[in-house]
């Protein structure tokens, strides 16, 4: 995962370079964006340091250097601030100036940090840190109530000494406090913590003969951002995945197949552990009708004859007790129509639509725009990153689990 982190020109400036820390132990990776004024009270190079990362320091400059003292030229300085909007899955603001807040309420994009906050579609926190005074002014409280309702997350600051010598709030809130609301921002929360969700990712292939196989072009990456997300949130989760070149999260209990009929396998034997089952698999609807056990040779024009690969998603319907069964669907047209088909007919409890004829998005790409479809609502989710779009299918899945509980108050699925 990986944060931008800005840091604003108050006194408090100091502070992010311990955050920095705290991410990184965590696994974060951290881009950090300083303020002009922020470079008036920590350097740049402080940041570089610790994050081995280039620190952004102006829109149209090249960065400070990491820790081995390297400038990268700044190549991509032209579109930077968009390339770093799309590639976060959070934007931290620690401190954050009553200047940056009241620029960011007022939508100016004047520098940097600014303008990826207009830029970017992941979650924002801002820890605000100021003089009880500029706290207290109705335009700071202003400027916070636009933001909370535009879905900002605020960590408030903390009441106390001052380094304006003044008592109040205004203190930048503790370092853990600041990290736990981040972790949340990032789906850390843990409402899935009963839960065992079943998750399959990536492609099958399906044996030609000894060296070829048929396959497709998912990458897994949406369901291993499903496993990472699930898991953060409490869940335990086992994860079914055809062959990819991911790492799968390290609390998932993974199961490694190759065809789709060792998917039907797994998923069935793993089924009644599971609470929910979330098939995000790319799994071969045809299959060779029988294998070579020699390589083929190239003799002439050659055909293959395909079968039918059994519909997990059916099977999966078929022997399941209480579960929340989530589809996937791939689509190249009348995406919508289709899944609601699809809802319909194979009892689902959801759908997520995927448009793949759209190019950048879907398919081997870390980016998505969906559609999640229940039988009692459309949620649309507009182009972000993978990790997003799991965050908000498991929002639907934890919804839907409300749903059951609060009809059936006897009864845990
Ligand atoms: C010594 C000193 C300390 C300051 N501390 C703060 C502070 O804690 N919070 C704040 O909002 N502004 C503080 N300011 C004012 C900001 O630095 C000023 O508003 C600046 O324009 C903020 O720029 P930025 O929001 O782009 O970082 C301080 C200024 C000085 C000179």
């Amino acid at each position: 995962m990986k944060v931008a982190l800005g840091v604003s020109g108050g006194i408090a400036a100091y502070k992010a370079a311990e955050i920095v820390r705290l991410l990184q132990e965590r696994g974060i990776r951290v881009q950090v964006i300083m303020t002009r004024a922020a470079q008036e009270f920590v350097r740049p190079l402080t940041f570089a340091a610790l994050s081995g990362e280039k620190v952004i320091t102006d829109m149209f400059a090249g960065g400070e250097g990491n820790s081995s003292g390297n400038v990268e030229p700044n190549i991509d300085s032209a579109v930077e601030h968009i390339a770093v909007a799309q590639s976060i899955d959070a934007l931290l603001v620690a401190p954050a100036t009553a200047d940056v807040l009241a620029k960011f309420a007022q939508g100016m994009a004047t520098d940097f940090l600014t303008t990826l906050y207009l830029a970017t579609t992941a979650p924002v926190v801002v820890a605000p840190a100021m003089n009880v005074n500029m706290w207290n002014h109705p335009a700071t409280q202003a400027n916070l109530e636009i933001l909370r309702k535009r879905g900002v997350r605020m960590v408030k600051p903390g009441e106390g000494y001052l380094a304006c010598g003044m008592t109040g709030p205004g203190r930048l809130a503790e370092n853990d406090v600041i990290i736990a609301a981040l972790m949340e921002a990032l789906g850390a929360s843990q409402d899935l913590v009963r839960e065992t969700i079943l998750v399959t990712a990536g492609p099958t292939r399906e044996k030609v003969d000894p060296v070829r196989y048929l396959t497709n072009r998912s990458s897994g990456r949406m369901g291993y951002a499903l496993a990472e997300a699930a898991s953060r949130r409490g869940a335990r989760v086992l994860l079914v995945s055809g062959p990819t070149a991911l790492t799968p999260p390290g609390a998932a209990e993974v199961t490694q197949i190759e065809s789709a009929e060792q998917m039907r396998q797994a998923v069935l034997k793993l089924l009644p552990e599971a609470t929910i089952v979330i098939k995000t698999a790319a799994v071969s609807d045809y299959r060779p009708k029988s294998t070579a056990s020699q390589k083929i040779k190239r003799t002439g024009p050659m055909s293959l004859e395909l079968e039918p690969t059994v519909d997990i998603l059916a099977e999966i319907v078929r022997h399941k007790d209480s579960q929340i069964v989530v589809g996937f669907a791939a689509e190249t047209q009348n995406a919508l129509e289709n899944a609601r088909k699809k809802l319909a007919s194979k009892s689902l409890d959801a759908i997520v639509v995927n448009d793949v004829s759209r190019e950048g998005i879907g398919f081997d790409s870390d980016r998505n725009a969906v559609t999640i479809i229940t039988h009692d609502s459309v949620v649309d989710v507009p182009e972000t990153t993978k990790w997003e779009v799991a965050q908000r299918v498991l929002d639907e899945v934890v919804r839907l689990r409300q749903r059951i509980l609060s009809t059936a108050p006897n009864v845990r699925a």
